[in-house]
C-alpha cells in the first residue's frame, strides 16, 4: 500500500501537540504493516530548514491561492517527507497557526486549502512515479481533500480523515467559498455549511471514505451533543464509517531504559529514586512526605488546570507536591506562577521543553490529567511507560489507556492509575486524597508502577488497525 498522509505539524520537525506525535510517529509504525507513507507538510521555516538543500522539485504549481508553488522531497529524521513549498503562505517566523497578535492568521483558510489541493493533486498524479491509493487527512487544516479531489476530477483513490480535536473546525466566511476552490452545490447543511459557515471539517467529515478518531471512548463521545461540539448529528449520520483506533507512543523515543534526556535510565520504579531527586533540585523542591505530581500541557479550557487550582490544596496538604510545564492561557499562567511563589512544594515552568518533560516523567510518581475532554491524550501513556502514575478524568482516551485502581483491580493486581469523574474540582479533590492514600503504602504503590510500566502502549496494535482500513478504502 502508499499512502499519502497530510498534516499541518509532524515531530520532531514542527510541533503544537499530541497532533505532530502521532504524524510523526504513524510511517514507521506503518512500515511494519507494509505499508509506505509519505507525510505532505507545509514548508514553514523550520521545515525548509529541516529539508535542506538535498531536495528536488517534483511537481510546480503557478499560481496557488496567490503565489506559485512547489513539492520538494527529501528523506528527515527517517520521514519520507514531501513539502508543500509556499513562501507567500508559510515563509513566516513565529507559531504555524497564529500571526504576532495571538490571533489565528487570517488567511488560514488559504494556507490550509493550499495544503489540501496539493494533496490532491499528488492523489491525480502529479509526481512522477508515485501516486497513492489513499490519502490520510488529520485534522481541518487537511480535510478539504476530498472536495478538491471531486474539483479536480480525480477519482479512484481512497480517503480516510482522522479527528484528533473536534473543538478545532476550520470556520470560514461562506463569501470564500469559490476562492477555497470549493463547489458551492455541496454549501449546505449535509455538505460543508455550518451555521452560515464554511466548515473545513465538516467538509472532510461528509466527503471522506472513512472518518477515524483516536480513541474508542472518543469515538462514542463525539456522537453525543455534550461532546460534538455541534458536529455530533454529522457524526452519529456517519456512525457506520468512524472507529476509534488508540494512539500510542514511539517507544525509542520515550522509553526509561534507554532515555539520554534523563539523568538515570532505570528498568523498575526503583530506579525513578535518583531522577526524583534529580528533578527536585532542578525545580527548587525540598523533600517531601507526600507524592511529586506533574502536569505537561498546553494550558487551554480542555486540559482543565483550572480544576487543579482550586483542588491544589488537598494534594498539599497531604505533603504532596506539584510541578509544572506548560503554556497557553495567560490568566491560568499568571494563576499557576502566584502559587509557586507562595508554596514551597508548588513549583511552575511557563514554557514549552521537550528535554524537560522527559525528565518529568523520569521523576515524578504521578502526573494528572484533568481535561474535560480528551480525544486521547499522550502525556498519562508516557506516564505508564516511566512508572509514573496516571490521575485522570474518566473521558475519552483517558478512560480507554488508564485501568482506575479500584480495589477490584488493586486485587488483581492490575490497576495502572486512578480516574476521577464529572471532571470538576471535587471529584479530582477525592482523586488526589486517593492517591495520597495509595503513596503512603509503598508496596502497593511500587505494584502499580510496575503494572503501569507493563501495560503495552506502543503502535503495534493500532498500526494493523490503520493498515486493515487502509485496505479497505483502496480502490480494487
Ligand atoms: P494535546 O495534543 O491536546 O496538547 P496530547 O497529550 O495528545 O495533548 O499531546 C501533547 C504533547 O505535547 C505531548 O507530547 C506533550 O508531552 C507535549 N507538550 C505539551 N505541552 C508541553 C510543554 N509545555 N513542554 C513540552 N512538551 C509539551
Ligand atoms: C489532539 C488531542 C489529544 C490527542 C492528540 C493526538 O491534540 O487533544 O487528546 O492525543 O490530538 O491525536
Amino acid at each position: 500500500r502508499d499512502v499519502l498522509s497530510v498534516a499541518s505539524e509532524c515531530a520532531p520537525l514542527v510541533k503544537t501537540g499530541g497532533l505532530a506525535d502521532v504524524v510523526g510517529a504513524l510511517p514507521s509504525a506503518l512500515a511494519a504493516h507494509e505499508v509506505r507513507v509519505r507525510t505532505l507538510l507545509p514548508g514553514y521555516p523550520a521545515v525548509m530548514t529541516a529539508l535542506g538543500s538535498t531536495s528536488g522539485t517534483l511537481c510546480e504549481e503557478e499560481e496557488l491561492f496567490g503565489g506559485p508553488a512547489r513539492i520538494l522531497a527529501g528523506e528527515v529524521a527517517g520521514l519520507d517527507l514531501l513539502v508543500l513549498d509556499a513562501p507567500h503562505l508559510f515563509a513566516r517566523e513565529g507559531s504555524i497557526y497564529l500571526g504576532p497578535d495571538g490571533a489565528d492568521w487570517s488567511d488560514n483558510a488559504e494556507r490550509f486549502a493550499a495544503l489540501s489541493w496539493m494533496a490532491a493533486r499528488i492523489g491525480g498524479g502529479c509526481l512522477p512515479g508515485w501516486t497513492p491509493q489513499v490519502i490520510h487527512a488529520h485534522d481541518w487544516q487537511a480535510a478539504l481533500v476530498a472536495d478538491h479531489l471531486a474539483m479536480q476530477g480525480v477519482t479512484g483513490i481512497g480517503t480516510v480523515l482522522t479527528i484528533h480535536n473536534i473543538a478545532f473546525q476550520g470556520l470560514f466566511e461562506a463569501h470564500r467559498l469559490e476562492d477555497l476552490r470549493l463547489d458551492p452545490a455541496r454549501y449546505h447543511s449535509e455538505g460543508f455549511e455550518y451555521w452560515g459557515k464554511v466548515s473545513a471539517l465538516k467538509a472532510g467529515l461528509t466527503a471522506c471514505d472513512r472518518l477515524t478518531t483516536v480513541s474508542p471512548g472518543y469515538a462514542n463521545e463525539l456522537m453525543r451533543p455534550e461532546f460534538g461540539m455541534g458536529l455530533d448529528g454529522v457524526m452519529r449520520a456517519r456512525r457506520a464509517e468512524l472507529t476509534g483506533i488508540l494512539n500510542g507512543i514511539d517507544e525509542a523515543v520515550w522509553n526509561p531504559a534507554e532515555d539520554s534526556l534523563i539523568p538515570a535510565p532505570y528498568k523498575r520504579p526503583r530506579g525513578k529514586a535518583a531522577n526524583k531527586a534529580a528533578l527536585q533540585a532542578e525545580f527548587g523542591l525540598p523533600e517531601a512526605e507526600g507524592p511529586l505530581c506533574i502536569v505537561v500541557s498546553r494550558l487551554t479550557e480542555q486540559k482543565g488546570l483550572d480544576l487543579l487550582v482550586e483542588a491544589l490544596p488537598v494534594l498539599l496538604e497531604r505533603g504532596g507536591q506539584l510541578a509544572l510545564l506548560g503554556t497557553g492561557n495567560r490568566d491560568l499562567e499568571a494563576t499557576l506562577t502566584e502559587w509557586a511563589e507562595t508554596q514551597a512544594n508548588v513549583a511552575v515552568q511557563i514554557g514549552y521543553d521537550e528535554a524537560l518533560s522527559h525528565r518529568m516523567m523520569a521523576g515524578a510518581d504521578a502526573i494528572l490529567v484533568p481535561s474535560r475532554f480528551e480525544p486521547c491524550g499522550l502525556t498519562q501513556l508516557y506516564g505508564l511507560r516511566y512508572g509514573t502514575l496516571p490521575v485522570v478524568a474518566l473521558t475519552g482516551g483517558l478512560a480507554d489507556t488508564v485501568i482506575n485502581a479500584s480495589p477490584a483491580a488493586l486485587s488483581k493486581p492490575v490497576a495502572t492509575g486512578l480516574q476521577f469523574w464529572p471532571a470538576d474540582a471535587e471529584a479530582l479533590k477525592n482523586a488526589l486524597a486517593r492517591l495520597c492514600n495509595l503513596y503512603s503504602s509503598p508496596s502497593t504503590f511500587r505494584q502499580l508502577q510496575k503494572n503501569a510500566m507493563a501495560q503495552p502502549v506502543g503502535w503495534n496494535s493500532s498500526a494493523a488497525a490503520y493498515a486493515r482500513l487502509y485496505d479497505e478504502v483502496s480502490p480494487a
